[in-house]
């Protein structure tokens, strides 16, 4: 099988680079572009990138000579030589929304990390284990683009990818309430702490827009096709707040629950442990053999212990228990660069690839 041509916008960013990782071994997908700002084009990508490569794996030495090309200035070019774009942008929304469109009009799916898609109606916003019949909605988003091959797709914010995992595996109870606090990594935010070392020995209690995304994504995510658009689920009210800690890779969250049909302890653990699947069998390879992986220890899941658990893909859950003042509370764990960002993103990629709506030229 001949692999997928891709270019990845924003390739000298930390989700950017955390693509890079991936696409050096990856079976169906084959590196070909690599692109930034006009800052970085023309240079190579280890000019471009200076002192800011932050993976612990060294930099592959088959891309350090890859020439940067600017993501706008040379969008055709771009979208003419892949089958398809990942794209994680530090722009402005309004930026990201036209762009994103652009390179979908050009015939080149878009893979998108941003948030500027995420609440267009006929965008999917797929964590692939979780919704990945939303992919179908595809269909209508063409029609109105006027494409045959472009589309642009999004992953949900990473925040929701510790604790949506878990719950989703309830819904079947009524998932009524929901409060969840996240202690979100400084990767997060495209920092090291060389690069913040305000957060040495720190926590912030404030991430711009991160409670909003937090409350609100899920019930795009735990949404219907209806009418060429995804309708939000209703019934479900959720609060959120979203702090920053001093850990480099990681996002935890403590999450209280309430539910219309009251589950015990022991169905709750039953549905996680026996997750049903719905992208097992597809053969997906960054897809991780056990999704969601419950710890009886009482002080597990660690984020640096846990957050690595299948190469970063898998969700991590401990300490579930009574609440008293919601049914049931739990803390949950995933890697928010790798499951919540570049991971997720890849995962995504692969799943339209299986599903036929991404083919090589
Ligand atoms: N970090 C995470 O955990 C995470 C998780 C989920 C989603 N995201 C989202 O992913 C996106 C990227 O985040 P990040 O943390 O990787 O950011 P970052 O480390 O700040 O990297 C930003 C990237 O955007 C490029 N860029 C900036 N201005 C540009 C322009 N005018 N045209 C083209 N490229 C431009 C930069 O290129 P230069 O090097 O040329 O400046 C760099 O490659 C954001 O939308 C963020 O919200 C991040």
């Amino acid at each position: 099988m001949r692999k997928y041509k891709v270019g990845i916008l924003g390739a000298t960013g930390m989700v950017g680079q955390r693509l890079i990782t991936l696409m050096e071994n990856h079976p169906w997908f084959e590196l070909n572009t690599v692109a930034a700002s006009a800052r970085s084009a023309g240079k190579t990508y280890e000019e471009a990138l200076g002192s800011r490569w932050c993976m612990t794996s060294p930099l592959p030495a088959k891309y350090k000579d890859l020439v940067m090309r600017d993501a706008v200035a040379d969008a055709k070019k771009i979208a003419d030589e892949n089958d398809f774009v990942f794209c994680a942008v530090d722009m402005s929304k309004d930026e990201i929304r036209a762009f994103e469109e652009e390179y979908a009009k050009m015939e080149c799916p878009v893979m998108s990390n941003n948030s500027a898609h995420r609440w267009t109606p006929d965008v999917p916003m797929i964590i692939p284990e979780v919704n990945p019949d939303h992919i179908k909605v595809v269909d209508y988003q063409r029609k109105r683009l006027g494409t045959t091959r472009g589309f642009i797709s999004v992953k949900s914010n990473c925040s929701i990818q510790s604790y949506v995992p878990a719950l989703n595996a309830l819904r079947k109870y009524g998932i009524d309430k929901v409060l969840a606090c996240t202690y979100q990594a400084i990767s997060g935010a495209g920092k090291t702490f060389e690069r913040w070392p305000e957060m040495i020995d720190n926590v912030i209690p404030y991430i711009g827009g991160e409670e909003e995304k937090s409350e609100q994504e899920p019930l795009k995510v735990w949404g219907e096709i209806k009418d060429g658009v995804i309708v939000k689920a209703e019934g479900i009210a959720i609060t959120a707040q979203c702090l920053r800690v001093p850990v480099s890779d990681g996002h935890m969250a403590a999450v209280f629950a309430s539910f219309r049909n009251k589950p015990s302890l022991e169905e709750i653990r039953y549905a996680w442990d026996n997750y049903e699947n719905p992208i097992a069998g597809l053969g997906l390879p960054s897809a991780p053999k056990k999704f969601l992986n419950y710890f009886e220890e009482p002080d597990r899941p660690q984020t640096k212990l846990d957050r690595m658990l299948e190469n970063g893909m898998a969700v991590s859950i401990g300490r579930l228990r009574p609440d008293t003042q919601y049914d049931v509370k739990f803390v949950s764990l995933s890697h928010n660069t790798l499951r919540g960002a570049a991971g997720g993103n890849v995962l995504m990629a692969e799943l339209y690839c299986a599903k036929g709506y991404i083919q090589p030229k």
